[in-house]
């Protein structure tokens, strides 16, 4: 078991109209009243974000984006920028999940200035980092692992990184039913903290917290939350559902 406090999230991807989101957020807060040994955040999509806010504002779950662009305000048809999802009541942004990274073209580098720009506006990104199964297969893991935190991270000091969650998230495991092995979690899990400790010191490397995802159900978070290097879950098809999600809230180890 983690020292630090455990942090779930759901990210619903592009599921739920702002009507469906505002029903879960509503049945969510009721089945989680009382709970506070865990933080707790959804990510609705974008039109959803304000309608849920008014509906979380005095529970204990959080809301968050699946995304941002990094401009200020401008001429940027379709982006969301960091002052609209803070003003939708965000104090979370997901950066770089592998959906945007394969389906969008978001590089390691876009990942950089996405989070320079959630810092910024004082968003805490969930940034996002994972192999594909090629690679696990090609024994790249690491490398792969070494390079999207080198690149996501560059530039940044120990004092930001006390406000940013990393979430590994093997693309192979992603909304695949194939969950990485609690041990396979955590020898990653090791590893992304050794490579911190490395970059911005044994202190930081000791609070940031790292989140698994990839298929978490009520089912199997109990034992990868046993893991001494996981500190939470970044859930997907599992999040949708309010009581799916209370059942890997309430995780017994
Ligand atoms: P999944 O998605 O839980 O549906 O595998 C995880 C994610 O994409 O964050």
């Amino acid at each position: 078991m983690s020292k630090r406090k455990p942090f779930i999230a759901g990210n619903w991807k592009m599921y739920k109209t702002s009507f469906e989101a505002v029903e879960t957020a509503r049945k969510l807060v009721r089945i989680l009243k009382g709970i506070n040994h865990v933080d707790i955040m959804i990510a609705p999509p974008f039109t959803a974000l304000a309608a849920v806010y008014e509906v979380v504002k005095e529970s204990s779950v959080m809301v968050g984006a699946q995304n941002l662009f990094w401009e200020k305000e401008g001429a940027y048809t379709g982006e969301i920028s960091p002052g609209m999802i803070v003003s939708s009541g965000c104090r979370y942004v997901i950066i770089g999940h592998s959906e945007r990274r394969q389906y969008f073209g978001e590089t390691d580098c876009n990942v950089n200035k996405k989070i320079r720009a959630a810092l910024n506006n004082s968003l805490v990104p969930v940034i996002c980092i994972g192999e594909t199964e090629k690679e696990r297969d090609e024994g790249d893991t690491f490398n792969i692992l070494d390079k999207q935190i080198k690149m996501g991270l560059e530039g940044f000091s120990p004092d930001d990184l006390k406000h940013v969650i990393l979430a590994y998230e093997p693309v192979w495991a992603i909304g695949t039913g194939k969950t990485a092995t609690s041990d396979q979690a955590q020898e990653v899990h090791r590893f992304l903290r050794s490579l911190i400790e490395n970059l911005f010191g044994k202190k930081i490397a000791g609070s940031v917290r790292i989140l698994y995802g990839g298929s978490v159900k009520p089912e199997n978070i109990g034992e990868l939350m046993l893991m001494p290097d996981i500190d939470g879950a970044l859930v997907g098809g599992a999040s949708l559902d309010a009581e799916k999600f209370a059942g890997i809230i309430n995780f017994k180890i």
